[in-house]
C-alpha cells in the first residue's frame, strides 16, 4: 500500500513553467481519483525560482481537494539533492516507507540515481510517468513507457557530487563533534580517538546524529555516514579515503592491510603511514591497539561473542607476526562500551565468561546474570603477555584517562543497540601511524 505521493515537477518544459499550480491541480485530482487509499501523504517537489507566490496562488486552487490539502506539501529547493532529502525527513518524521513517484518520464533514470543514494532498502520506490497531455494543459499519470536507461558516469559523478554539497552544508545537530582520546597512545607517533554520537548530520532519533554505519534495514543511507566520517576526519586531521573499517562479524579474523582482504573480520592491523584503520561499537569494545617501538596499530571490534573468540588477543598476534612487535610494547585502549553495570547474557553464554574468571559474572545464578566483557577482555589480553599497566579500562582511576564509558548508561553521548533496539546507530575507534 502506497504511504506516500511524491511528484516531480523540478524541471518541467518552460511552457509549462507558468502554468505549475493549473497543473498540479489537475494531477492531484487524478490521485484522488485513483488512490486506492483515501489521501496518502503528497510532497510536491519545485525549484526554488518559482517560489515566490506561486505557493500562495496554489492554494486557492487546492481548497477544492478537502482530503488532500492537509497532506499536501510544496518542496521547494535550489537542486533535486535537496529536495528529496527535504522530503526523506518528512517522510522519516512519519515513518514512511512505501512511495509512489510520478514524474516526467525523462526525469526518471536521473532521479532513480538520486534515490539510489540518498534511500537505503528500509524504502520501496514505485514509478509513474506523468505526461503532457496534447493540449499543452494537463499533465495526466500514466503507467511507464519506457525501458530503463542507463545513466551515464559522468552524469552519476555530477549527481554524486550535488548531494555531497548539499550533505557538506548542513549544519551539524545535536552538539558539537566531540572525539574522545587516551593519554596512554602517544600523540606524537599515533592519532586515535573515539567518536561519540554529536556533531553529525544523521538527524533519525535512534541515529542522531554522528552515526558511522549505514545498513540496508536502517535509514541511514552510504552517503549520510560518509559525511559524518568525512567531518570526524577533518577534525580528527585524518585522510578518509585511506580510512579502513572492519568488517564485522562477530569473530576473530584479523585483515592484515596491504594484504588479502578476508569477506569479513573483526580486527584489523597496519604499519602503513597514513592509513587510518577503525572498529565500530555500539556497546561492542571498539579496541584499540598501539606498538611505539615498532610503530605499528591496530583495531578490534569486540563484542561478547567476539570476546570469548578472542578477537583482542587475535590483533595482537597479527601484530607481532606481521611485524616484529613484542607483546610488552604493545599499548591497548578499550574504548566506550556497555558496562557490567547495564549488560546482560543468558545464564548459558554467562558459563562462558564465568569460565574466563568468575569475576567477569554477577549474579551468575540469576535466568540473566550481568556481563563484563571489559574485564574478560583484559584477562585474555594479560594471559596473553600484554603488560597490565599497558591496558586502559574501566579500572583506570583517573577520570581525565579513563575513556572507558558505559555507552549504554549515557543516551545523550554514545549509541547502544541494547538500549536503543534494532535501529541503533554506531561510533567507532579509529588509530594511523601520523606521517
Ligand atoms: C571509568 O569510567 C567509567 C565510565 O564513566 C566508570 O563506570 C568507571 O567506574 C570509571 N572507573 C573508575 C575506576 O573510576
Amino acid at each position: 500500500m502506497v504511504e506516500a505521493v511524491l511528484i516531480d515537477l523540478f524541471s518541467l518544459p518552460a511552457n509549462l513553467q507558468n502554468n505549475i499550480p493549473g497543473l498540479l491541480l489537475n494531477t492531484l485530482e487524478t490521485i484522488e481519483k485513483c488512490s486506492s487509499i483515501p489521501a496518502p501523504f503528497v510532497y510536491v517537489m519545485c525549484c526554488q525560482r518559482q517560489e515566490n507566490g506561486e505557493q500562495e496562488s496554489l492554494l486557492p486552487a487546492l481548497r477544492n481537494l478537502q482530503s488532500l490539502k492537509k497532506r499536501l506539501q510544496v518542496v521547494h529547493a535550489l537542486t533535486t539533492a535537496a529536495a528529496l532529502y527535504t522530503i526523506k525527513q518528512r517522510l522519516d518524521e512519519k515513518d514512511l516507507s512505501i512511495i509512489k513517484v510520478i514524474l516526467p518520464t525523462l526525469r526518471k533514470d536521473l532521479v532513480k540515481v538520486y534515490i539510489d543514494h540518498l534511500f537505503t532498502a528500509v524504502y520501496q520506490f514505485e514509478f509513474e510517468d506523468l505526461q503532457v497531455a496534447s493540449d499543452c494543459k494537463n499533465l495526466q499519470i500514466a503507467e511507464p513507457r519506457s525501458e530503463e536507461q542507463m545513466v551515464p558516469t559522468q552524469d552519476v559523478a555530477v549527481i554524486l557530487s550535488e548531494i555531497q554539497m548539499y550533505l557538506e552544508s548542513l549544519p551539524s545537530l545535536n552538539g558539537e563533534l566531540t572525539i574522545l582520546r587516551s593519554s596512554l597512545i602517544p600523540d606524537d607517533i599515533f592519532l586515535h580517538g573515539f567518536t561519540t554520537r554529536t556533531g553529525g548530520i544523521s538527524y533519525i532519533p535512534t541515529l542522531s546524529s554522528c552515526n558511522l554505519f549505514s545498513s540496508s534495514k536502517r535509514r541511514d543511507p552510504q552517503v549520510v555516514v560518509k559525511e559524518n566520517l568525512r567531518r570526524i576526519a577533518k577534525a580528527a586531521g585524518f585522510n578518509p579515503e585511506t580510512f579502513h573499517r572492519v568488517k564485522t562479524d562477530h569473530a576473530n579474523a584479523v585483515c592484515i592491510t596491504g594484504k588479502t582482504e578476508p569477506d569479513s573480520y573483526d580486527g584489523i592491523v597496519t604499519n602503513q603511514k597514513g592509513v587510518t584503520i577503525a572498529a565500530p561499537g555500539a556497546d561492542c569494545i571498539p579496541v584499540l591497539f598501539a606498538d611505539p617501538v615498532r610503530k605499528a596499530c591496530g583495531a578490534a571490534h569486540s563484542g561478547w561473542k567476539g570476546t570469548l573468540l578472542g578477537v583482542s588477543m587475535a590483533t595482537v598476534n597479527a601484530m607481532v607476526s606481521e611485524y616484529g612487535c613484542n607483546v610488552k610494547d604493545i599499548l591497548v585502549v578499550l574504548g566506550p562500551s556497555v558496562g557490567p553495570c547495564c549488560y546482560k547474557l543468558p545464564h548459558e553464554s554467562a558459563k562462558e565468561f564465568h569460565q574466563i574468571d568468575p569475576k567477569c559474572v554477577r549474579l551468575f545464578d540469576s535466568a540473566c546474570p550481568y556481563i563484563d566483557i571489559r574485564r574478560a577482555t583484559r584477562i585474555l589480553l594479560e594471559n596473553g603477555g600484554i603488560l597490565p599497566e599497558n591496558i586502559r579500562d574501566d579500572s583506570v582511576t583517573d577520570q581525565n584517562q579513563n575513556v572507558t564509558f558505559c555507552t549504554a548508561c549515557h543516551p545523550d553521548k554514545f549509541y547502544s543497540h541494547f538500549r536503543d533496539g534494532n535501529n541503533f546507530g554506531t561510533q567507532i575507534g579509529f588509530i594511523s601511524i601520523r606521517d
